[in-house]
Order: C-alpha cells, then sequence, then structure tokens
C-alpha cells in the first residue's frame, strides 16, 4: 500500500519505519525543512533503539522516503496519517492546531479518494474537525466532491520500545463509521497481529477516548502505587511485597505497579491534563484522574524531602551526583522528567550537581539552561559520584542496577544513597556500609 505520514516526531518516524518495513511504500513528510535535511542523511531526531537501523534498511530499499512537500506524500497515497504534536495548552488541554493545520493541507492537496487517519493524541471530537477543516478546503477548490474518510487510530507505543510496540501491538484500535474503510485498515495492520492480537474496530469516539483512558488508568496505577508507598515509609511495610502481593491477583496484574519518583515523559502528564480538561468543559468532574496529577506532583518531591531531612535545608557547599536524566531508560527524553524537579530543587537550596545519563545529557543542557552554572555533566556514572556528599538514582537504567559499589564508596564524600526507583536492596547497603534511602520500603 502507499502511505503517506506527516510529522516525523517519534510516532511518525516509527509508524512510517514500520510499515515501509512490512512491504509498504511510505513518504514521511514533515514542514520541519532541517529535520528532513537529517533525516535523508540519515540522523534522526531522536534516540530510539533499533529505530535507526530499520530506517537506513528501509531507505536504502527505496520502501521510506522523506520529504517536505505533502504533494509528493500524497501523489501515490491511500492512507495518509497525521502524527504530529498535540502539546498541551496553558490551561491543560492539547492544543490541537499542528493537526488542524495537517488537514487543512491535505484538503488543499489531496487529489483523489483518501484516508485521513489520526494518529496523532487528540481529545474526543477531533476526527470531526479534520473532517470538516479537509471538507471546506475541498470546497474552495471547488472539489468538494471528492471522497475520503477519517479514521482515529491511536497509538500505544512506548517510548524506548517504540519498534517493538508497533511491531508487536498488544492490540489495534480503530475508530471509523465506513466498512470499507475498517477493512482496508485491517489489511494494513493484519502483518502486526501475527500472534492473534485484536484489531478492534469501534466509532470514533470510542477510540479517541480509549487513548487517553488508557493512558489515564496506567498513571492511576503509578499515583495509586506511589501514594502507597508513601504510606510504607510511615508505618513500616514493602512496598515490592505489596506490589507482589496485589499483582498475583489476575484482575491487578503485576505490570505498571513500580512506586518511584513519579511519571514524567510527554504522555501522560500531557495526556492525565487533557482529560481532566475534557471532562471539566463537559461537565464532568474528573475526581479520580485529577487526583492522579496531584500525587504524582507531590511524588517529584519525595527524594528532595528525604533530602532535606538527612541535609537540612541549606544545601550550600554540598554536592549531589544524580544518575539518570531522561524520565526514563533507553531515551534520551527529558520532557516533564522527575530530575528536572529534583535538580532545581536542590539547587534552589545552594546544592550543586554531578550528572549522569547515557543519553539525555544534551537534552538536559538545553531544559535546564538556567540552572548551567551549578551543574556539572560527568561522561560517565563513576566521575558523576566522585566526592559527592550523596548520590540520587532518578532513573533506572540498566547499567545502574549492579554498580561497583565499594569504588563508589572509596569516591563519595560520604556514603549516602537516595534510590528514586528502588534498585538496591538495603540489607545489601547496608552490609557495604552505605547510608540507603528508597522509596516505599521503610529502608
Ligand atoms: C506511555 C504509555 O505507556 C504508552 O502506551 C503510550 O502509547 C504512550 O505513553 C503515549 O501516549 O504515547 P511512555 O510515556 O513512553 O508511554 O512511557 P512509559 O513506559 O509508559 O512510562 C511513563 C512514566 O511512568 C515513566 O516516567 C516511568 O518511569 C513511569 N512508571 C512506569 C512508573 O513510575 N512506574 C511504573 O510501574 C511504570
Amino acid at each position: 500500500m502507499n502511505i503517506c505520514v506527516i510529522g516525523t516526531g517519534y510516532v511518525g518516524l516509527v509508524t512510517g519505519t514500520c510499515f515501509a518495513e512490512m512491504g509498504n511504500k511510505v513518504w514521511c513528510v514533515d514542514v520541519d525543512t532541517e529535520k528532513i535535511a537529517r533525516l535523508k542523511s540519515g540522523i534522526l531526531p531522536i534516540y530510539e533503539p533499533g529505530l535507526k537501523e530499520l530506517v537506513m534498511k528501509n531507505v536504502a530499499e527505496k520502501r521510506l522516503a522523506f520529504s517536505t512537500q505533502l504533494e509528493e506524500g500524497l501523489k501515490d497515497a491511500v492512507v495518509c496519517f497525521i502524527a504530529v504534536g498535540t502539546p498541551p495548552g496553558e490551561d491543560g488541554s492539547a492544543d490541537v492546531s499542528y493537526v488542524l493545520d495537517a488537514a487543512s493541507n491535505i484538503g488543499a492537496t489531496m487529489n483523489k479518494y483518501l484516508i485521513v487517519v489520526n494518529k496523532s493524541t487528540v481529545p474526543v471530537g477531533t476526527a470531526d474537525k479534520v473532517k470538516n477543516i479537509i471538507k471546506q478546503q475541498l470546497t474552495v477548490r471547488a472539489q468538494a466532491d471528492l471522497e475520503f474518510d477519517v479514521v482515529s487510530n491511536p497509538e500505544f507505543l512506548k517510548e524506548g520500545a517504540a519498534v517493538a510496540d508497533f511491531m508487536r501491538p498488544d492490540r489495534v484500535v480503530i475508530g471509523t463509521d465506513n466498512v470499507r474503510t475498517a477493512e482496508l485498515m485491517k489489511q494494513l495492520y493484519e502483518p502486526f497481529s501475527r500472534n492473534q492480537q485484536p484489531i478492534l474496530i469501534m466509532d470514533i469516539k470510542s477510540a479517541e477516548i480509549t487513548k487517553y483512558a488508557a493512558n489515564a488508568m496506567l498513571a492511576t496505577r503509578i499515583s495509586f502505587m506511589n501514594e502507597i508507598a508513601r504510606l510504607c515509609d510511615k508505618v513500616g511495610g514493602d512496598i515490592a511485597n505489596v506490589r507482589l502481593g496485589i499483582g498475583s491477583d489476575s484482575r491487578i496484574g503485576m505490570q505498571f505497579l513500580y512506586a518511584g519518583s513519579g511519571y514524567g515523559g510527554s504522555c501522560f502528564p500531557k495526556d492525565v491534563k487533557e482529560l481532566v480538561s475534557t471532562g471539566c468543559k463537559n461537565g464532568i468532574a474528573m475526581d479520580v484522574v485529577s487526583a492522579v496529577e496531584a500525587v504524582n506532583e507531590r511524588q517529584k518531591y519525595y527524594l528532595v524531602d528525604m533530602v532535606k531531612k538527612r541535609f537540612g535545608e541549606a544545601l550550600n557547599g554540598r554536592r549531589f551526583a544524580i544518575w539518570g536524566l531522561a524520565f526514563k531508560p533507553q531515551t534520551d527524553d527529558m520532557r516533564e522528567a522527575p530530575s528536572i524537579t529534583i535538580i532545581k530543587s536542590l539547587i534552589d537550596m545552594g546544592a550543586t550537581i554531578q550528572a549522569y545519563d547515557p543519553e539525555a545529557i544534551e537534552q538536559a543542557k538545553t531544559v535546564l539552561g538556567d540552572y548551567a552554572a551549578s551543574i556539572t555533566y560527568s561522561k560517565d556514572m563513576l566521575e558523576a559520584i566522585y566526592n559527592a556528599d550523596a548520590l540520587l538514582v532518578v532513573t533506572e537504567w540498566r547499567q545502574f542496577r549492579q554498580p561497583d559499589f565499594v569504588e563508589i564508596k572509596s569516591k563519595m564524600n560520604q556514603p549516602v544513597i537516595f534510590d528514586g526507583r528502588n534498585q538496591y536492596r538495603a540489607e545489601q547497603m547496608a552490609r557495604l556500609g552505605f547510608e540507603y534511602y528508597c522509596i516505599g520500603r521503610s529502608c
């Protein structure tokens, strides 16, 4: 099938590349000329395991190409995915202007029947807006009889595992009111459901809501566990045991029950806020979802509170090592990363920071630009702990799991670890002579 994908961010680039890998011919289009020029010379805008190899291979085999020209992308396309950003606006609601711009460009450019697919995360009702804008543009061009369909096909991939998630999705959700379009979309996704993962055809609004409900449900699990972890810390108890205890109930399951320093990223924070906003606009109080966000904001300060309790509120002259800056491992994404809140708070109290992350240092330099004078970025994890008064583990990169604690202890000013991702065992830390603080394990 000939496919056009508008937007070359996480979702667009992964979608386009994975469809190309299955034998389709894909044009990835973006208005950002620099981004397209870099992609053409093999430089990807993001770090995502396995993606670069797949892009190079499909470009070489002529199934994947990049362009700034929508005409080029739409020339032979049967399906056009809109995969542009929907950043949060001032009031928490998603800004869909890029999606509507893309729709308008499609209406101004298409010359034959087209299935327009909303892959971007968009609030319920956006498919109708996309439909109207395309119609308007076609009318302006006196092409009002050109047929098209708008489909909602939300994406559930995780950063850091995006290619694997796209290739082997738990399910594919397709929202459409047209039987023929449903069949074509099913055909497109068939190669990704070889193990009978369901391709769920539903009405458009249910598909749009599904995306937000899925992310809000996952975020709810995390905030819930973070709250229980606080209780464990207060009254005694181990959140790891509680997780096993509740997760063994097949109705609950083990996944997404890890307490930590709060969720971050480009999706959960934004989507949770948008769901609250959609509820509000429609007169529905989203009490649970609002609480999920409030708990998460508070959780980002949990490690900072522990540091304050141990070192006091005046941290002048104190030096803290931070392991992990990205909002989660396997990505260089710093958006809404708990590390930002933690680092800024410590510096505001007078501390200096020695930070290390395997992938996110360049992004961190931009995000934490105002605090640059108090941060040294280390070239490796051991350099970061040199002369530190304490180490804070903020992102659970694999290389932090089993470090040489003897060497670490010898290099630190004081052997103190605040583990924001519960990576180590308290008994082992005590044996090694560390003062060890973690989350919800009464350590
Ligand atoms: C999330 C969803 O998991 C995807 O299904 C969805 O497609 C995506 O958002 C999106 O809407 O595009 P992502 O943000 O990449 O994916 O990352 P996750 O792996 O879900 O992690 C999100 C945050 O939750 C991270 O900060 C992580 O550290 C935190 N987390 C996750 C926990 O604190 N505890 C857990 O048990 C799991």
